[in-house]
């Protein structure tokens, strides 16, 4: 499978390649691997330097019973597809400043942090699928999160896997072309809905 992104305009080689697979292969990712994509996701910029983001991961190869307790913590719909990934990895944010005020970019800096891990994803052949359909509550109990952090989303990473291996519904999916609102859409100037002149 090969989806890369129908880019009006040239983009960075990784940002049209990636995408979020369902499919995945049971290869181990290499452990080198596994600490650039979080190496990566160390160096996002963040308001004040903050960092609030912090990782849980879970490496089938390394323990099967960590990697069957987060495949618990994600909802049932993704799970019947994230089973398949060899990494699950859930994004979790410090919601507060050190003086208690709130940090309202926490969870706009930690996707900073997971698109840094996303690209260099790609750049090792890897792909990272994101989901949102993660269980709060299970994470908190699961890992004993502390007050004050609050779950981002989950990702299952890995090798591509075959289409041919989903159920019909998600094999659909993953033949679907992507698709995107155009920049005319998206980029504004003078007023709201007009159109940026780029
Ligand atoms: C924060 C976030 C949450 C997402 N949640 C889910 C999810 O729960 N289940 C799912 O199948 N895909 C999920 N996705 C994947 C999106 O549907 C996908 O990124 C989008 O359709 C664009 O497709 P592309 O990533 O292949 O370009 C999520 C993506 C992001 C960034």
């Amino acid at each position: 499978m090969h989806k890369p992104a129908n880019n009006d305009f040239p983009i960075l080689h990784q940002l049209r390649e990636r995408w979020s697979p369902r499919a995945f292969s049971s290869r181990p990712v290499p452990p080198e691997s596994v600490r650039s994509l979080l190496e990566a996701a160390r160096w996002a910029p963040s308001a004040y330097n903050t960092q609030p983001w912090r990782f849980i991961i879970a490496v089938r190869e390394q323990s099967e019973a960590e990697f069957e307790s987060a495949l618990a913590c994600i909802n049932e719909y993704n799970r019947g597809w994230a089973t398949a990934a060899p990494i699950l990895l859930f994004a979790v944010a410090e919601t507060h400043f050190e003086n208690r005020s709130v940090n309202r970019h926490a969870f706009h800096d930690s996707g900073q942090a997971i698109a840094g891990l996303t690209v260099q994803a790609t750049a090792l052949g890897l792909y990272v699928h994101q989901m949102a359909g993660i269980l709060i509550d299970e994470i908190r109990q699961t890992y004993s999160l502390p007050a004050g952090f609050e779950p981002v989303c989950g990702a299952a990473i890995g090798y591509l896997g075959e289409a041919d291996n989903l159920a019909d519904d998600l094999k659909q999916k993953e033949l679907a072309p992507r698709a995107r609102r155009p920049l005319s859409e998206t980029v504004f100037s003078a007023s709201w809905g007009q159109s940026a002149a780029l």
